[in-house]
């Protein structure tokens, strides 16, 4: 946190987004207390922080899980039932997009086209995708890492 705050050393408010992208790229999430940190070194108040970072869906403010899946909600998902998928998942996991298992080991996230269309509906777990996936086999699948 401190090396990145050293480079944006004289900043103004127009570098909290790209602060915020390298400190989450650095610790996968944004802590409350990375939020404090940088709305002390920008003097801008946590809550003005908070509300341009949930502004943009590309933050998290949970650390991912064990096991992350990121659903496709691309055009060829969407149009082959990616809606029914994240509904699914969101049933077996207990937990909605954007956020962490209670145990830590499953996070949810819907992403873009993660460009593999031809394996439609699609999702990636630690990188690995799964292809052409539907109610059924997400059960499957996730009570093979459970
Ligand atoms: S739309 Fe899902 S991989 Fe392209």
């Amino acid at each position: 946190m401190e090396k990145i705050l050293e480079k944006y050393n004289q900043a103004g408010r127009d570098s909290l987004i790209p602060i915020l992208q390298e400190v989450q790229d650095n610790d996968g999430f944004l802590a409350e207390e990375s939020l404090v940190r940088i709305g002390k070194h920008l003097k801008l108040p946590v809550s003005k922080i908070y509300g341009v970072a949930t502004f943009y869906n590309q933050f998290r403010f949970q650390p991912k899980g064990k096991y992350h899946v990121q659903v496709c909600r691309g055009t060829a998902c969407h149009v082959l039932g990616s809606a029914t998928v994240m509904q699914q998942l969101e049933k077996t996991l207990k937990i909605k997009n954007d956020e962490t298992s209670r145990d830590g080991k499953f996070s949810l996230e819907v992403v873009a086209c993660i460009g593999a269309c031809g394996l439609a509906p699609v999702i990636a777990i630690n990188g690995e995708f799964h292809a052409k996936v539907n109610s059924e086999s997400i059960k499957e699948i996730i009570k093979s890492l459970k």
